[in-house]
């Protein structure tokens, strides 16, 4: 049986039991957020394990008290037993069932509740929010369905998360905040509002981390932030508010802070980014250097970042009017 290391943690693999290499990204964003966020002892449920990459992970390189790593597939615990042996870890417990089946007998007790399907979290998303703590606890969801909620296979987006989504040229945060406000949609039913502790996207999946909030005016406040974004692909003027003629109005997704856990050290606004590149051909404008623009608009009172979501655009706490008026001036 080969063995890898990753952090700190050994890790055992075998052909029979999936693991992905370029899921590192993954699973060391979830060690580094879960140390920020959980200065004490904590529990957490790794359900969709693998060969327990993940779940080894935050065993052995967080402050996590019991960890519980499940798979399906009867050929991943011989894995994660070997797993616990080479890091020599006693707070993990192995189980082999449903996801579902597994989160539903562990309902409201979770501090941290991992989510990592092969493509879409929606089958999962409802039992693991009703197997986190009401408050103060951490929901972690990956999808590799990036297609659908990016707005490519608008079929698809309506039929898992019930959204209406178009390709636009900020597709990739209109990915995670469509997915986070699906997961805030989703723990509402159970009087529990979500707000989103930090979201990314990378290589081929969207990655968000929500906190749970106790209560029905807490989970009321949540799904106001849910909001319907509309976009014009005649001038790319973007907002948010009801939807109304000649605007496509997307989602509805969240419309919260995404970065209030700064691991990336973004500026987090309201509005997805701002696509430079696509914006100056649209407008029929020379293109302009970054730090040029940066300058306008800093002179004007804005902020702004990069972002990782796109090297060609730029986050800015200015509404899209306000945006073009600085950048149209000499
Ligand atoms: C994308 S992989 C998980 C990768 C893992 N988190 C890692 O970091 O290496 C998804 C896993 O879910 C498991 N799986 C699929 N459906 C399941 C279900 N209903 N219940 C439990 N496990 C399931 C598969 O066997 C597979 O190992």
């Amino acid at each position: 049986m080969k063995a890898i290391t990753e952090g700190t943690t050994k890790i055992a693999l075998s052909d029979k039991v999936f693991f992905n290499p370029l899921m590192e990204s993954n699973r060391t964003i979830t060690v580094q957020l879960l140390n920020e966020f959980f200065k004490r002892p904590f529990t957490a449920m790794d359900v969709l394990s693998g060969s327990g990459a993940k779940g080894l992970r935050i065993a052995n390189e967080t402050k996590a008290s019991h960890v519980v790593i499940n798979d399906l597939n009867p050929n991943s615990r011989e894995l994660m037993e070997r797993g616990i042996m080479l890091n020599q870890l006693d707070n993990v417990e192995i189980a082999s069932e449903d996801a579902n089946a597994l989160l539903s007998r562990h309902k409201f007790s979770q501090n941290f509740v991992d989510i990592d399907p092969f493509g879409s979290p929606a089958p999962f998303t409802d039992s693991a929010a009703r197997a986190l703590l009401p408050n103060d606890a951490v929901l972690g969801l990956t999808a590799t369905d990036t297609g659908a909620l990016a707005g490519s296979f608008k079929d698809a987006a309506l039929r898992r998360y019930g959204l209406r989504l178009e390709r636009t040229p900020f597709y990739n945060e209109l990915g995670v905040r469509a997915l986070a406000g699906f997961a805030v949609r989703t723990a509402a039913k159970y009087d529990v509002g979500l707000s989103v502790l930090f979201a990314h996207a990378t290589r081929h999946y969207y990655r968000v981390f929500l906190c749970t909030h106790r209560g029905a005016s807490a989970a009321n406040k949540a799904v106001k932030k849910v909001r319907w974004l509309l976009y014009s692909p005649q001038t790319c003027e973007m907002r948010y508010g009801e939807p109304e003629k000649g605007m496509l109005a997307l989602g509805p997704v969240w419309s919260g802070k995404i970065y209030e856990l700064n691991l990336f050290n973004e500026l987090d606004t309201k509005l997805p980014y701002f696509d430079l590149h696509k914006l100056y051909k649209k407008w029929g404008w020379k293109p302009e250097k970054f730090e040029s623009i940066e300058g306008k608009l800093h002179a004007a009172g804005f902020r702004t970042s990069r972002t990782h979501f796109n090297r060609h655009a730029i986050r800015c706490d200015a509404s899209f009017a306000e945006l073009k008026e600085v950048l149209s001036r000499a």
